[in-house]
């Protein structure tokens, strides 16, 4: 009886610990697969959700074609690509400039393009890929007025101008401290404030100066360096990964693309396309 039961107490503990070892080595293997690869999801999608802020001209905008409307410019036509190389298809979600990476953290859209700038603050919370386009920044004034800036000390006795949550907003009130600038969220009702009168200057992109002095009257870019110290790069934002996600194959494939369409000469031809497109 003894005997028996030390067998049965032996046996017993034998069972508890092999059912503990598996189920560890179980539970490591669990972990590993709960990862999941950004990647495939997005092609079991069919579809990458890209969030964007269609008041951009050349980068994004809204054109009717074909009677339809449709979100257009530079970044569409980049995103277009990443996803061709996916096999998937671009479905967008089109907000204000200040709520995209928040909706990325969200889940709600997979990539942001937008023209962003891949600055150190938002470096802290989600990943860039290689910067895609580089740019200046520049000073829109009106007409006639090119001259009015000279250095940063003419800025400030200016009323500044600049969309809300961008670099450009940073710059001018961080750097230069115009606390009191008038801070937008789109960027045609920045151009209406400039064409009526109610701010003088507006530090923005480049190219986003160039197409719209050529779609709005009255406005010209100034004959001034303020702005150039802070470069308007261009960078597509993911979310980064975590225990539960795993975005590494979808940043090389979406950085693939902008090295392929910067060897094939593509990327300098879209913003082309997209300036024309602006007109
Ligand atoms: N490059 C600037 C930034 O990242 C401005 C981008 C504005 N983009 C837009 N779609 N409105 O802050």
């Amino acid at each position: 009886m003894k005997g028996l039961k030390k067998i049965l107490g032996l046996t017993l503990a034998a069972m508890m610990t092999i059912s503990l070892v598996g189920c560890s080595s179980g539970g490591d293997k669990g972990d590993k697969t709960e990862v999941a690869d950004k990647l495939q999801q997005i092609k079991d999608a069919g579809v990458l959700k890209v969030g964007t802020s269609a008041e951009y001209s050349p980068y994004e905008f809204h054109k009717v074609v074909d009677g339809e409307d449709k979100i257009v410019g530079f970044d569409d036509f980049m995103v277009q690509e990443m996803a061709k190389d996916m096999g998937v298809k671009v479905e967008y979600t089109d907000m204000d400039f200040d709520g995209l990476l928040g909706a990325l953290q969200a889940d709600k859209v997979d990539i942001v393009l937008a023209g962003m700038t891949p600055d150190e603050t938002r470096k802290k919370s989600v990943d860039f890929s290689e910067i895609y386009y580089t740019n200046s920044n520049v000073c829109i004034v009106s007409k006639g007025k090119e001259d009015s800036i000279k250095n940063s000390n003419d800025l400030k006795k200016l009323k500044v101008g600049v969309q809300k949550g961008t670099t450009q907003a940073d710059y001018v009130t961080g750097d230069l401290g115009i606390t009191d600038a008038t801070q937008l969220k789109k960027m045609p009702d920045l151009m209406m404030d400039l064409q009526n009168g109610k701010i003088d200057v507006i530090v923005t992109g480049k190219a986003v100066a160039e197409i719209n002095v050529k779609n709005y009257k009255n406005i010209a870019i100034g004959n001034s360096t303020v702005g150039d110290e802070v470069a308007e790069t261009a960078a597509a934002a993911i979310k980064r990964s975590d225990d539960k996600l795993d975005n590494s194959a979808f940043l090389k494939s979406v950085n693939d693309t902008i090295a392929r369409l910067d060897k094939e000469g593509k990327t300098d031809k879209y913003m082309q396309q997209a300036l024309e497109l602006a007109k």
